[in-house]
């Protein structure tokens, strides 16, 4: 799922970001809360009509958002303490009010209230709190949520880099049978080795059919090994982001097309893609070079189009042809092929 923060993929109208093949973007319930608000939500008729966006929307629940931003937000049983961005005033995010804008945001899939932990947090009885307080907060969730029927509801796995935790937490979750489960507080800055031993131990304990949702996560060879320990869903602002510093993602890795290298070079950011930007104009693209987009470099804000747009293509791409080698069952190929190509100009 790319990011679209407030509503808005950074650099893309909505037709342009379907032209990507995204049917499924992600909007902040804590950013659309405070701007344009729930009153305007509801007028509006939600997120959907907002945006002009007939595909799907997934919203966090607005915790993680807090807690990352906001230095002064505090966690206790009740919710979120926080003061607003906007004037200061002293605000409390409870899973009810959490559940009631999303619902007044009316997107496909909406995140319980969690309570969110570094990983890198040695502190393990403030880690099982916020893992036993997730499970608390699901249940608060799921008793407030207005639309069970047209909004599916996850519950996100806590318990940090304790694999015992995660176990618990599991457990716990699984038992309240939400259509879909997240695992929650990775992408923290931990080591490989333990991300994929939390998502691994997760993964093997949820239901075989239910969708599962790394959040936070990724970079492309990120996802490829993920999916490989069995996740289904991932977001992340990288894709996005980079574009705005110039960054083409491909096949090959990832290229700075500021870079001086590029002030010639005619050809598409990646050869065979088939996003907007680099299909050649006989087969309804534009034909964009790797020279145009150096040319526009960091002064052009079309520059930063371009990329956003090839880059959420290539990770969309990427995930397709990912569960395509799934169902046809080729999936170990996929990944030699994938590493050989990403890994292929470097020693
Ligand atoms: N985004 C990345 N990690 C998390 C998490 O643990 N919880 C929530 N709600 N959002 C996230
Ligand atoms: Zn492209």
């Amino acid at each position: 799922m790319p990011v679209a923060t407030q509503a808005s993929l950074k650099g893309l109208t909505p037709e342009q970001l379907a032209q990507t093949g995204c049917m499924l973007c992600l909007n902040n319930t804590y950013h659309l809360g405070l701007k344009p608000g729930q009153a305007v939500l509801d007028q509006v008729g939600g997120a959907h009509k907002l945006q002009g966006w007939d595909r799907n929307i997934l919203t966090d629940s607005g915790g993680f958002q807090m807690v990352s931003l906001l230095k002064l937000a505090k966690v206790t049983e009740e919710g979120v303490r926080f003061l607003s961005p906007h004037d200061g005033t002293p605000m409390l995010l409870t899973p009810e009010h959490s559940i009631s804008l999303q619902n007044s945001i009316g997107s496909d899939i909406i995140m319980q209230l969690d309570d969110v932990i570094v990983t890198t947090s040695p502190d393990h009885a403030r880690m099982k709190e916020a893992m036993e307080r997730s499970v608390r907060w699901l249940d608060r969730c799921i008793d407030a949520h207005k639309y069970p029927e047209r909004q599916n509801l996850f519950c996100i796995i806590q318990g940090g880099l304790d694999l015992e935790m995660r176990k618990q937490c599991c457990a716990e979750m699984v038992a309240r049978d939400t259509p879909g489960i997240a695992i929650g507080g990775l992408s923290g800055g931990e080591a490989k080795e333990e991300y994929c031993k939390v998502v691994d131990t997760c993964t093997g304990l949820l239901p075989e059919k239910k969708p599962r949702y790394v959040m936070g996560v990724g970079y492309p060879e990120d996802l490829i090994v993920s999916v490989a320990l069995g996740a289904d869903m991932f977001d992340c602002v990288w894709p996005t982001r980079t574009a705005r510093f110039g960054n083409a993602v491909t096949s090959y890795g990832t290229l700075n097309l500021r870079n001086h290298s590029y002030v010639a070079d005619f050809s598409p950011i990646e050869e065979g893609c088939e996003c907007t930007c680099c299909r050649p104009a006989e087969k309804g693209g534009l034909g964009i070079t790797k020279a145009y987009i150096h040319h526009l470099a960091a002064k052009e804000t079309v520059g930063a189009h371009l990329l956003t747009m090839h880059n959420v293509h290539y990770l969309l791409t990427l995930m397709g042809s990912a569960r395509q080698a799934i169902i046809e069952d080729r999936y170990p190929d996929f990944v030699r092929e994938f590493f050989g190509k990403l890994y292929k100009n470097r020693s």
